[in-house]
């Protein structure tokens, strides 16, 4: 059989499975989706997000992309963004990143890999940013896990440095913003930052409401 065909035949267990679970499943979810989270993890097929927090269809609104980046010129995201925060009213952002993660760990190297060069660039902004403290952890792999951790954090300040999140902030207090680090190794997840509305940010970044 080829490997696609696996993966219809799957689905078909899996509706069957819900619908004897819950008969109005399926009806009830094409009605509305009232997720009350935004996820934005890397691409990477071993961190798929309702696997690993136990969620089903409806409850996580999600964004994924190389190393899990919340890029200022990125219109997919700010789209997915804008759509989560002020339609969906969405209470928790969450970052999600993943040790071994081989976006940062490229970004960490000097070889060319194609476009994907340029969009990890910000995640050598933030090594150099923070070379002394990741230098100090010891090997490569050791480093490469230090700069997922950083590159998480930095992901949440560009997340404050949005208009979006801004205004939800200041007219509803609203969400609060979570980074997460997988680890690929063991299955489970850690809760690193947590930044609750209105957490500082220097003036320059905030926009006039
Ligand atoms: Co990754």
């Amino acid at each position: 059989m080829n490997s696609y065909k696996r993966l219809l035949l799957a689905n078909k267990a899996w509706v069957q499975e819900k619908v004897n679970l819950a008969p109005g499943f399926f009806s009830d979810l094409a009605k509305e989706q009232k997720p009350e989270f935004l996820w934005i993890g890397c691409s990477d097929s071993r961190v798929p997000a309702e696997e690993v927090t136990g969620t089903q269809p409806g409850e996580v609104f999600a964004h994924r992309n190389i190393a899990n980046l919340v890029n200022h010129t990125d219109i997919n995201l700010h789209s997915v963004l804008e759509y989560a925060i002020e339609y969906l009213k969405v209470k928790h952002v969450i970052v999600c990143g993943h040790y071994g993660c081989g976006g940062v760990r490229a970004a960490l190297t000097r070889h060319r890999y194609g476009i994907i060069d340029e969009w990890i660039r910000q995640i050598k902004d933030t090594f150099y940013a923070h070379q002394e403290e990741v230098l100090a952890v010891g090997d490569f792999d050791k480093q490469a896990d230090k700069l997922v951790e950083l590159n998480i954090h930095e992901q949440l300040r560009n997340l404050m440095k949005t208009k979006v999140i801004q205004k939800a902030w200041i007219q509803e207090q609203r969400p609060t913003l979570h980074g997460w680090v997988y680890d690929v190794k063991d299955g489970f997840l850690k809760s690193l930052y947590k930044v609750e509305p209105g957490s500082p940010l220097h003036e320059i970044y905030q926009f006039e409401f």
